[in-house]
């Protein structure tokens, strides 16, 4: 199949509860009912969204959406919010889904402390297999300008493209290697095990198999750094035997990448020899990966300035992922008074429709100026420590939306003076 689809097309990611049938079978029993559902019933795009559990139980012909959990539908020519109209319906493209359940699937590479024998370890790297219940909405959960996603995940697609067609290296240079470099705390590890995830739902008609390798950069340069050449080369002779298989896409995480150039430039140290050792060999073993064309290589870092000279070349795509703009933060928002609501922490109202929640909702937003995803994400939890602080706080009812929104901005405000106490 072609990885990359027609222009106008809509997106339909259906994730199904974990069954007994296999994914095949009930891809075929699911189609038809499905599309039937889709022209049935209006569904927002970019959200994931359940059933609606009356829809099949009322209706026997759709009945099979039992098995579904949920569904997020996307399309790059529509708004997030938005419905599919009569027309989109003819664009259809369903990708059928059903996550692995295990947090942590395969092997986790450990480095033992051989000489000293006492049994510590450092983890190396982590191994998922794709789509992960782990990684569940979190693509949708990342906001970004219109279009980053889309642009990160085209390049994906085009890379594997390339390499699926045998391009001639020598002729066109596509190292399939990403970077993305920023801030910290503006989601750029969360984009890549995103993306990677993305992929698998997207590509698994030609990739049956999707495997997340996430390599830890700094347990590279463990304490043991004699036994760090070994490490590089365990590690990779274990990304090797998955990519191997065809039938696998491999998406190798580098995460803080400057961790590597950090090795090379302090190498004053005792065993300078052997820092550099482990950097080249590592290098050398990413030149050697991408051979294979089933290997996607994904690369963060929150200074970029530092970053080793040799890996930054390799890069197709230097990504810069700022902090949110002032429309992002607004929809963050958005997103986690949703959650509080659907959880039943606060009373669900309309944020929007009502003047006071708009207002205090656009105060939160101006006073967030210059914070990044990672700390806006943190404050419903702080909004909720000094709300049931205050007297208002009735321990058996669900706390009204203009008083958490309140208690936001409480909490924003003691951020801000706890910031500003910090760089005194
Ligand atoms: N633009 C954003 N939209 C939504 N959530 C965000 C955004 N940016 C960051 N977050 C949230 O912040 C948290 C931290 O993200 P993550 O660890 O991926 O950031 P990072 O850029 O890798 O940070 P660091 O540079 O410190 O490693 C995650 O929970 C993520 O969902
Ligand atoms: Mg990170």
């Amino acid at each position: 199949m072609n990885l990359l689809s027609a222009k106008y097309s809509v997106h339909v990611e259906i994730c199904l509860k974990p069954n007994q049938n296999r994914l095949e079978t009930l891809e075929e029993l699911l189609d038809a009912p499905m599309r039937e559902y889709l022209s049935m019933v209006k569904v927002p795009l970019g959200e994931s969204v359940k059933v609606e559990g009356s829809t099949f139980e009322s209706n026997s012909g759709l009945k099979e959406l039992q098995f579904v959990e949920s569904i997020l539908i996307e399309c790059e020519a529509k708004h997030i919010g938005e419905f599919l109209n009569d027309a989109d319906l003819r664009h259809l493209i369903l990708h059928f889904y059903c996550p692995h359940r295990r947090v942590m699937e395969l092997e986790t590479f450990d480095v033992e402390s051989g000489d000293a024998g006492d049994g510590d370890a450092v983890p190396a790297s982590s191994h998922w297999l794709l789509p992960s219940n782990s990684f569940l909405h979190l693509w949708e959960n990342l906001i970004y300008e219109d279009g980053l996603k889309e642009k990160l995940l085209k390049f994906a697609l085009s890379a594997l493209i390339f390499s699926q067609h045998s391009v001639n290296p020598h002729i066109i240079s596509c190292n399939r290697l990403l970077l993305l470099h920023g801030p910290p705390g503006t989601g750029k590890t969360s984009l890549c095990k995103a993306l990677a995830q993305k992929l698998a739902i997207r590509v698994r008609r030609t990739f049956r198999h999707t495997h997340l390798i996430e390599i830890n950069s700094h347990s590279l340069f463990s304490k043991w750094f004699s036994e760090s050449g070994k490490l590089v080369m365990r590690l990779f002779a274990k990304i090797r035997e998955i990519v191997i298989d065809p039938n696998n896409l491999v998406c190798v995480l580098i995460d803080e990448v400057e961790s590597l150039a950090y090795a090379r430039d302090c190498m004053s140290g005792q065993e300078p020899k052997d820092a550099m050792r482990v950097v080249n060999a590592l290098l050398t073993q990413l030149d050697a990966i991408k051979e294979h064309p089933n290997v996607l290589i994904l690369a963060t870092s929150n200074l970029a300035e530092t970053i080793d000279l040799a890996f930054l070349d390799r890069a197709d795509i230097k990504q810069y992922i700022g902090l949110p703009s002032a429309a992002a933060v607004k929809r963050i928002y958005v997103t986690m008074l949703t959650e509080m609501m659907r959880i039943g922490i606060i009373n669900e109202q309309s944020l929007t429709e009502d003047e006071r929640h708009e207002g205090l909702l656009s105060a939160l937003a101006e006073r967030s100026n210059g914070l990044s995803g990672r700390t806006l994400r943190k404050l419903p939890f702080l909004a909720h420590a000094v709300h049931t602080a205050s007297s208002d706080y009735d321990l058996d009812g669900k706390i009204r939306l203009s008083d958490f929104l309140d208690a936001m901005l409480a909490a924003l405000e003691q951020h801000h003076c706890d910031q500003k106490l910090m760089k005194n």
